[in-house]
């Protein structure tokens, strides 16, 4: 069965070459780009239709959106929230609008989106949601807040949302990136920027941040070409996942991904082992069972 997908966010990077990717496989897709310009290569292909699509729209809009997307091809059967950006600075400095922004894109957006799209999802009982989340969603660092705290509150969401909607066929996952050689941290996307008022305590965790960032672009271990491939077989159980039933929630894409999940998964059981009496120590002592979250 061909399967149609709604993707966020493809005039570069990864949404770009995943359009590419699901038409190769024979699946089609309703490319969207806040510059519907951007997309124009993709204007002949006849597996692909274009969608102006800003993700920071209000709810109305986004719902009005999806509803010509759902008529490009009369179906829907994947949304991919990847639209996103990188935004830095150190906490005293940053705006509260600066988090805002940073979180209606890649927070609110993913979850407006995913409101417009369930409707349809949960009345025929099938439908695959992904979000694009980040290594940055395990691991917080310093002048990286804006952009860890968005990923982090996705993850958050996106936890509850799978068991929500797991009862309903529908499949939720979490791709968890390392670092991808796309344009995601060139000046004139993420590359970080000073506030205009620098505190000079905080130089020293920017320029960390800001030269990490230099030494990476363009250096970063993953191909974002391999990725989309990955991807595709997620959604449609090809590759290595051929045939597996029951995928995780959370998918790890990258052996960066990999260590850096390990680790703070490693670095949790230490903090367990240390401290579980000390943390136990604040139960009643007539405590009795109460039921499990999980
Ligand atoms: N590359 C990595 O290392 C990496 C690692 C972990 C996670 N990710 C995640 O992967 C996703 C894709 O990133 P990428 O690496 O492909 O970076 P990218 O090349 O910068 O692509 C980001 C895309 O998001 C779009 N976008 C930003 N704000 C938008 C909005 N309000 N509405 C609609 N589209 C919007 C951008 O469109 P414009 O051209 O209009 O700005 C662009 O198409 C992001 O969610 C990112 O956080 C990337």
């Amino acid at each position: 069965m061909t399967k149609v997908w709604l993707v966020t966010g493809c005039s570069s990077g990864l949404g770009k070459l995943l359009v590419l990717a699901i038409v190769a496989r024979g699946d089609r897709v309703i490319a969207t780009a806040r510059n519907v310009a951007a997309l124009k290569q993709f204007e002949d292909n006849p597996g692909v239709r274009t969608l102006q699509l800003d993700v920071t729209a209000e709810q109305d809009i986004i719902d009005a959106k999806v509803h010509d997307a759902l008529g490009k091809f009369g179906q829907i059967d994947v949304l991919v929230n990847n639209a996103g950006f990188v935004g830095s600075g150190v906490w005293e400095e940053v705006s509260h609008k600066d988090a805002l922004r940073q979180f209606e894109t890649n927070f609110f957006g993913a979850m407006n989106m995913t409101r417009s799209v369930l409707p349809l999802f949960r009345s025929r009982k099938s439908g695959t949601l992904l979000f694009v989340s980040s290594i940055a969603a395990w691991l917080g660092v310093g002048a990286g807040g804006l952009y860890s705290s968005s990923k982090f509150a996705l993850e958050g969401a996106v936890e509850s949302l799978h068991d929500e909607v797991k009862h309903l066929n529908i499949n939720t996952h979490l791709l968890v990136l390392g670092q991808f050689r796309t344009e995601i941290l060139s000046a004139d996307r993420g590359l970080a920027r000073r506030s205009e008022n620098p505190i000079p305590e905080y130089d020293a965790i920017f320029d960390a941040l800001l030269q990490r960032q230099i030494a990476t672009d363009g250096k970063q271990p993953g191909d974002p070409q391999l990725a989309v491939q990955r991807i595709v077989d997620v959604v449609r159980r090809e590759g290595v996942l051929h045939n597996v039933e029951n995928l995780p929630l959370r998918i790890p894409l990258g052996s960066d991904a990999v260590e850096i999940m390990r680790r703070k998964c490693e670095e949790t059981m230490r903090l367990l082992d240390d401290l579980a009496l000390f943390a136990k120590s604040t139960d009643f002592a007539d405590v009795h069972a109460v039921p499990s979250y999980r």
